[in-house]
């Protein structure tokens, strides 16, 4: 297994709304936002892990305000942090009018894929390194989400989730 830059696993796509990615209110439709920031996050998790990954669950999306037809999508994703065979990977959307250079943030969520191997079964995944500041926040704050992410799928006791314990004191 290697230790990676979070940098490495950066990926950035730009995307024209087409008369085909709306609805009939011309706003871009979630499903085609949430593919394309599907399609981003797993190439940064392969960036990661060099291998074939799953998406296991997403969280905290959020559309903040419609992105019209003919606006430009800025997606940018990364690595936060990588456990033994899954990975969080945080997206940031923006959307950009070209007629006014108005750029605002639609959207941001956490996406967990897990590395499989041939027949589908979870093997470990290489590791990362946060460096600047805002990834070493991101990175310690992962293991909150990833407590939270556990109970909510059934998978973790609320009273084993340590992290959820000291931020309520119990
Ligand atoms: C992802 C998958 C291989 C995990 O299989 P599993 O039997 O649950 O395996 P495990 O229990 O060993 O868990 C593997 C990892 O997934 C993580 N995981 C499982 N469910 C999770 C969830 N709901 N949220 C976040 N992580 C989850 C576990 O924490 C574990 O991570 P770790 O190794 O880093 O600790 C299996 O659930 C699967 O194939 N899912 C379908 C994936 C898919 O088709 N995606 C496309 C959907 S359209």
């Amino acid at each position: 297994m290697r230790t990676k830059k979070i940098a490495d696993t950066f990926v950035s796509r730009t995307e024209l709304v087409l008369p085909n990615d709306t609805n009939t209110l011309g706003n871009l439709m979630g499903g085609k936002l949430l593919h394309w920031m599907d399609i981003i996050t797993a190439i940064s998790a392969q960036k990661c892990s060099n291998r074939i990954v799953v998406t296991v669950s997403v969280d905290f999306v959020e559309f903040k305000s419609p992105i019209k037809l003919g606006e430009v999508v800025i997606l940018e994703s990364k690595v936060t942090r990588c456990f033994t065979s899954s990975m969080e990977v945080k997206v940031d959307v923006w959307a950009e009018n070209l007629q006014t250079e108005e750029k605002r943030k639609s959207n941001s969520a956490y996406y967990t894929f897990v590395a499989v191997d041939q027949s589908g079964n979870p093997i470990p995944v290489n590791q990362v390194e946060p460096e600047s500041d805002e990834e070493k926040e991101l990175y310690q704050s992962a293991m909150t989400r990833r407590e939270l992410r556990m109970i909510l799928s059934g998978r973790m006791q609320p009273s084993e989730a340590g992290n959820w314990r000291k931020i309520f004191g119990i």
